[in-house]
């Protein structure tokens, strides 16, 4: 058989035992009972192993070499997936084995020491730990190797081509931007947003998101929605994308909020295209890009008003009694109110990114090695006295509160925020082709922005990396001030300055 036919053929193997894993580790979050847990986690590290063996297969070096000794005999899809193939080959086998293991047993370390930690605000217990997890994450970036800094090393596992640079550039802009902007809100007339804690029945929350989710598009023959406590999404097979939400009985924005977000990540996975899908070019070209497709349904059309007038009437009619005396304009307001908060997954479209500029400085500085992990508390509530204008009173509230770090994911904040400036960025080049998004949203013509969506972005999978799909579907580099903009025409409307 042909090289690149043997390798795609394998390489449908490690997706199959990718699928398997992932199934798993779906029912742990949703219907596992408690007492299985110990019993998965053997489960779930036996598959990893077996995963990490199969893609790590010596043949799979020859097969590669072979292919390329031949490359005019293969087709455009052939060229590609070879080429995608032998970068995550030589990443995958730069790492030592005892490498790999000292990361896996320092994170699961890590992981419990937090949870401890953040319980009891003890940040000094975790410390320890989290050095330990930087001192191993430190060797991996030089195992990975890097031209100019560590950090670009890390990227490459979240945002590949993506480089230290750009970001210090793009963030610094966005920085002030946001900064400047934050201060215009917060000197204006404050928002309330009580009405979205009155009471709404979970099975309406419920009924109301799946319609919506239909409505976006989301194939429920080939995926479905289901309950967890931190809501996810995940391909369990190429025709098969699970998300996740949560109810609140008396925080309405948490359903929908959740619902819309995870099916932008589910729309993305089921638009990859059936010539690229069950093989590792069907996948999401980076979790920037993943993130820009879910911003831009939760935020971008979710939060618009054209959404909130669109179902207006199934508002009033699932839920009368908090409805009768509001306008959709109050409903827009409460879903839109900006206000400096301590935790960044509680943060508003605007606050936001400042959580992440403050994580991104921090990680640079630790990977630099110009501040000390014991000094994180209190560089932490700087940063958020320069950034927010306010200072957590307790360090569960502050450099306590995210478990990325106890798992080793240095250099994955930055994606979240790339998220968002890729959809404002995307969403300029759509209304080029389209029209304003907000005239479909009102006549619930989501197809056509799907539509646009799948042909632009979605189809692609990983044959593109995120630079390049940017630069292709909005003739410029990823540039903050789009996302900036639309900030800055959304909130001076809301809060009239
Ligand atoms: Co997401």
């Amino acid at each position: 058989m042909e090289a690149v036919k043997k390798l795609i053929e394998l390489d449908k193997e490690s997706r199959i035992i990718e699928d398997i894993g992932a199934i798993l580790g779906w029912d742990q979050e949703t219907y596992m009972p408690e007492g299985a847990v110990e019993g998965r986690a053997d489960q779930a590290a036996f598959l990893s192993g077996l995963s990490h063996q199969h893609k790590t297969n010596p043949e799979i070096a020859e097969l590669i070499a072979q292919a390329n000794k031949d490359l005019s005999s293969l087709n455009d899809f052939e060229k590609s997936f070879l080429g995608i193939r032998e970068e995550d080959y030589n990443k995958e086998t730069r790492l030592s084995s005892q490498l790999v293991k000292d990361l896996t047993k320092a994170t699961a370390l890590a992981q419990n020491a937090w949870a401890k930690a953040r319980k009891e605000d003890d940040f000094q217990s975790f410390a320890p730990y989290l050095q330990k997890v930087l001192d191993l994450t430190r060797q991996k970036a030089e195992a990975l190797g890097y031209e100019e800094h560590p950090y670009d090393a890390l990227l490459e596992d979240y945002e590949p081509g993506m480089r230290v640079n750009e970001l210090k550039a793009i963030f610094g802009e966005l920085k002030v931007g946001l900064v400047e902007l934050l201060g215009k809100i917060r000197k204006s007339p404050q928002n309330s947003d009580d009405l979205i804690r009155l009471d709404y029945p979970v099975d309406k929350q419920d009924a109301f998101g799946r319609q919506v989710m239909a409505d976006l598009g989301f194939d429920s023959n080939r995926g479905r929605l289901d309950l967890s406590t931190h809501p996810f999404t995940t391909q369990l097979g190429a025709n098969d994308i699970r998300i996740t939400t949560r109810y609140d009985k008396n925080f309405f924005n948490g359903g929908i909020f959740s619902t819309i977000h995870e099916t932008g990540h589910a729309l993305y996975e089921q638009g990859i295209g059936d010539n690229i899908s069950g093989t590792t070019v069907g996948d999401g070209t980076s979790l920037g890009i993943h993130e820009s497709q879910s911003r831009f349904w939760e935020n971008m059309v979710g939060r618009s008003k054209a959404f909130w007038e669109a179902y207006w009437p199934q508002m009033q009619s699932l839920f009368p009694e908090n409805m009768s005396s509001l306008s959709v304009d109050d409903l827009y307001k409460a879903f839109n109110k900006v206000e400096s908060s301590f935790i960044r997954t509680e943060a508003d479209e605007v606050t936001y990114s400042l959580h992440i500029i403050l994580r991104f400085e921090i990680e640079l500085a630790l990977l630099e090695g110009s501040i000390k992990i014991q000094d994180l508390p209190s560089i932490w509530n700087e940063k958020m006295e320069e950034l927010l204008g306010i200072v957590p009173s307790n360090n569960t509230e502050g450099v306590l509160q995210d478990v990325h770090w106890s798992f080793g994911l240095i250099g994955y904040f930055p994606t979240y925020s790339l998220g968002n400036l890729y959809s404002a960025q995307f969403k300029v080049a759509m209304e080029k082709e389209l029209g304003p998004i907000s005239g479909l949203t009102k006549d619930k013509k989501f197809n056509i922005i799907l539509n646009w969506l799948h042909t632009n972005i979605h189809q692609w999978g990983r044959l593109k990396k995120a630079g390049e799909l940017c630069k292709e579907v909005t003739g410029e580099n990823l540039n903050p001030q789009y996302f900036l903009d639309y900030l800055n025409d959304k909130y001076s409307d809301i809060y009239g300055f």
